[in-house]
């Protein structure tokens, strides 16, 4: 198949590299030029284990090239990806479609013969039909059909996410585009990946109603991490207990300090708005948002509770600073609010993270300090915050985290180490929902 992606940013460049690795002739197009010349270089612009590899092979081997200019790709494809980006709105919250119609303008004036165009990029449900109805209406003669195909991959697990779905989904109900699209994730049936072909709007739906169910089982451990606290209860065991019931399921129970990421507070916001606008309002989804909001800065008011108190002169030093480990991206990165309210509340802040500091700069208060690794972000600190689990944070050395700091005080939003270890080390500790018991 000879497959056009348009947009290469995360879905758009991951995707592209896995089609062409299944075999396909893929062209990734972006309108960035500097960004195609550095991908023609090899240099990839995001953070993702093994992308540049999978890449660079799919390159060397003519299957992926790259271009900024959609007409030849598009003209030649089966099948056409819009991979662009659906940012939330300034002011609205709902998903800014302008970069897809865009998209949809263009192909319309470069598509020859029967061609399937299929939004990958997270679109509110209704815009298939726009896509459609904007190129029917550019070209009453293009042969097309749109289908929509979301993504449900993790940053950090993104190729294998890709290769190994849970299931693949299609909507269209078009009978020709479905060929195509058969054929397209061909490798992955044979994987025995099951393939769900709905209406274009049900796979709109799908892929937000399951980034807000996840969002909301990762809200609802929080919460009961909370209660957990207070009762004495551990709520790593509660999220055992519950999750080993196959109705309830174990993965996404982890409490932390809130989600963020690209995803899921941009999704969740964009179908909250979409449930205002037809009459259908999902509280849940509501409540998930404001709680989640509010708990990366009540993860501040831990800090101080660890500190006896006050954070007033009080150095903390806090470890990983992106929104999830294996990735650079800040978006929504629970380390953003927290350490504006660790500053807020009088301390000053130094922090490290082994592949996000660059990115995080933008982000964070000027007044932070930059560490070279875990070890001297401890240095002279009252408190020490593990943000992001990072697996280099998996295995320190106690003792010497310890020796370096003014007080052994750690608090662990990701529950990595365990209270009676860290008890023994003669650390004060402090993670989420574990008041033992
Ligand atoms: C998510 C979805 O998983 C993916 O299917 C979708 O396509 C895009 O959004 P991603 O944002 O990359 O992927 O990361 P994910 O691993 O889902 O984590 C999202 C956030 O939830 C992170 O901040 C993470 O720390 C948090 N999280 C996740 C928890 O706090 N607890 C958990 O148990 C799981």
């Amino acid at each position: 198949m000879r497959i056009a992606m348009i947009g290469t940013g995360y879905v758009g460049l991951v995707s592209g590299a896995c089609f062409a690795d299944f075999g396909h002739q893929v062209t990734c197009v972006d309108k960035d030029n500097r960004k195609i010349e550095a991908l023609e270089r090899g240099e990839i612009p995001i953070y993702e284990p093994g992308l540049d590899a999978l890449v660079a092979s799919n390159v060397k081997s003519g299957r992926l090239s790259f271009a900024t200019d959609l007409a030849g790709p598009v003209a030649q494809a089966d099948a056409v990806f819009i991979a662009v980006g659906t940012p939330s709105r300034r002011g609205d919250g709902h998903a800014d479609l302008s970069y897809v119609h865009a998209a949809a303008r263009e192909i319309a004036a470069n598509v020859q013969g029967f061609t399937v165009v299929i939004t990958k990029s997270t679109v509110p449900v209704g815009t298939g039909d726009e896509v459609e109805r904007i190129i029917k209406e550019a070209n009453p003669a293009a042969d097309v059909a749109v289908a929509s195909n979301p993504e449900f991959l993790r940053e950090g697990a993104a190729i294998r996410d890709f290769k190994h779905p849970d299931r693949i989904v299609v909507g269209t109900e078009d009978e020709r585009a479905q060929k195509v699209v058969a054929e397209i994730y061909r490798p992955l049936y044979l994987n025995q990946a099951p393939i769900m072909y709905t209406g274009r709007r049900t796979a709109e739906l799908i892929k937000y109603a399951a980034n807000a169910f996840l969002a909301t089982k990762i809200t609802f451990i929080n919460e009961i991490a909370d209660l957990a606290e207070r009762t004495g209860a551990d709520v790593q065991d509660v999220a055992r207990g519950i999750g080993l019931d196959n109705r309830i399921g174990g993965k996404f129970l982890h409490a932390g300090p809130g989600f963020g990421g690209s995803c899921f507070p941009k999704d969740t916001r964009a179908l909250v708005k979409t449930g205002q606008d037809y009459e259908a309002p999902l509280r849940i989804v509501e409540a998930v948002l404001s709680v989640n909001d509010n708990r990366k800065r009540a993860m501040a008011r831990k800090v101080q509770h660890a500190l006896g108190g006050s954070l007033r002169g009080k150095t903390v030093g806090v470890l990983g600073l992106t929104f999830k480990p294996n990735t650079d991206d800040m978006r929504e990165a629970p380390s953003i609010p927290l350490i504006t309210a660790l500053q807020d509340l009088g301390a000053s802040v130094q922090a490290y993270d082994p592949v996000g500091m660059e990115q995080a700069k933008p982000e964070l208060p000027a007044s932070v300090t930059y560490c070279d690794d875990a070890y001297a972000c401890a240095d002279g600190a009252d408190a020490l915050v593990i943000v992001t689990e990072w697996e280099q944070f998996r295995a320190l050395d106690l003792a010497q985290l310890k020796a370096k700091m003014k007080q052994p005080v750690l608090v662990d939003l990701r529950n990595v180490y365990r209270p009676d270890e860290m008890e023994k080390a003669g650390f004060t500790y402090e993670s989420v929902g574990r008041g033992r018991g």
